[in-house]
């Protein structure tokens, strides 16, 4: 990792802290390893990514159906599936210090990268979490957390099909948390024991995975286009033999140059007829009168990891004469697209002591959040530092009442990126960000 990108990182972690997107997870307790929290301004970046997903992959469509399965599954599902047999890593741990790696992760698999100790034998490590359901503690009460979202709609395919008849190809989406108890959890959040998933799988006859293998490729990359994300930093990496998922047949890894090295960003996988024969499940064609087993598409992207790559495409920095803003720091800022900004539009009174323009500043605020929601109001410090703490969280525009408000019915509008300034009456307001966000 070079001094540069490492800088990068540990600007983007502790933006994330001060203005309230990830916080360590029980910080207070001295933090739990691979578990983060979510501040306001992360609930509300991760509920854009969400937002847009369901947008793009489920309600503007007429083939997809979404479900919420619950978390805890029979464990009949992950023998099935295969997860209890194979989801693992391999596991060396260190003969003197007891740290434990990912041996795939390490160079010298003889000797421990903290203290030199002697490493012992690799063994396979399955990732899932197990726990007790009940009061009975035998092995018929073990349950898992599920490790995918994936399983939650394949046991929810007959129901689907029963309720609505849906004619192939269709599809079955779910957003939700997965768990999987990574031996190394690193890099903020991009590996971590607890996350969030987007996953859809489509149903398809056999014949024809090519097809929607290619065409989810390019819907998925037209979705990160839509989010923000600067494509020259993702690359499609074609997954070999051997390196593919138990299941697959076909794999396509959407890696994201990160500081610390270009890695998985989300996936797409042809699972061929793999899950619903492992679940003895099929689909009856009413009009060809026929029994088949469709076979699966599935492109499955991780929430925490969407939204690190954002904040990672989007901050930026720049010198006073380049944001058209007279003063001598540097300034950082979150060039979100409006779509995913956590904060649309912050409202301000130019001082907060003059009740006359707090209360035009109060109507403005109202009328903005009435019809954009995602509106701060933000009467802290002077307006420079407002303009600071914005551009940081990567509001859009912020828009000011001063003295002159109160005789032309004007406010001030300021761009993120520019730092140009506009004046507009109050009324035209609404339509200005209408038009910016079309
Ligand atoms: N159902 C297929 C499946 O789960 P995966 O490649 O194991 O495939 C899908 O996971 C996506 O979930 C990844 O591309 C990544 O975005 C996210 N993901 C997986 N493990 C993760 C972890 N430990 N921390 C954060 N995100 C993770």
């Amino acid at each position: 990792m070079s001094q540069k990108e490492e800088t990068k990182m540990e600007k983007i972690i502790s933006l994330s802290k001060r203005r309230g997107f990830v916080y360590q997870g029980s910080e207070i307790y001295g933090g739990l390893g691979g578990t983060w929290d979510y501040g306001p301004l992360g609930v509300a970046l991760k509920n854009n990514i969400k937002d847009l997903w369901r947008k793009k992959f489920v309600s503007s469509r007429t083939d997809m159906y979404e479900v919420d399965a619950a978390i805890l599954m029979n464990s009949k599902v992950w023998e099935a599936s295969g997860h209890v047999a194979g989801f693992s890593d391999p596991l060396v741990e260190c003969g003197k210090c007891h740290h434990r790696f990912r041996t795939d992760q390490l160079e010298d698999t003889k000797k421990c990268p903290d203290c030199g100790g002697n490493l012992g034998e690799s063994r396979q490590f399955n990732m899932m979490f197990e726990t007790q359901i009940g009061a009975m503690e035998d092995s018929s009460a073990t349950v898992y957390l599920r490790p995918e979202t994936a399983q939650g709609v394949f046991v929810n395919f007959k129901n689907v099909v029963d309720s609505f008849h849906p004619k192939l190809p269709f599809g079955i989406a779910q957003i939700g948390k997965a768990f999987r108890n990574e031996i190394t959890p690193r890099d903020f959040i991009f590996r971590v024991r607890e996350f969030e998933q987007m996953e859809i799988e489509y149903f398809i006859r056999p014949e024809d995975w090519e097809k929607y293998f290619i065409y989810f490729k390019d819907v998925v990359t037209e979705f990160v286009e839509e989010l923000g994300l600067d494509m020259n930093l993702v690359h499609e990496i074609e997954i070999g033999d051997g390196d593919r998922a138990h299941y697959s047949k076909r794999t396509i890894d959407f890696e994201f140059e990160y500081p610390f090295g270009q890695k998985e960003l989300f996936g797409l996988a042809y699972r061929g007829s793999f899950d619903l024969d492992n679940h003895k499940l099929e689909y009856i064609d009413e009009e060809m009168k026929e029994k088949i087993v469709p076979h699966v598409i599935e492109p499955s992207m991780g929430v925490d990891r969407m939204l690190l790559a954002l904040l990672l495409s989007a901050y930026k920095e720049d010198l006073p004469a380049q944001s058209g803003e007279q003063n001598n720091e540097t300034r950082s800022y979150l060039a979100f697209k409006p779509n995913v900004a956590p904060v649309i539009c912050a409202v301000s009174p130019l001082v907060k002591n003059k009740p006359e323009l707090v209360d035009q500043a109060r109507i403005v605020y109202g009328m903005l959040k009435a019809e954009f929601g995602r509106v701060m109001w933000d009467d802290n410090g002077n307006i420079g530092k407002r303009y600071r703490r914005q551009d940081e969280i990567g509001t859009p525009w912020c828009v000011v009442v001063d003295y002159d408000t109160l005789t032309d019915e004007c406010v001030t509008i300021r761009d993120r990126d520019t730092g140009v300034q506009e004046r507009i009456k109050k009324s035209e307001i609404i339509d200005y960000i209408k038009e910016k966000l079309a």
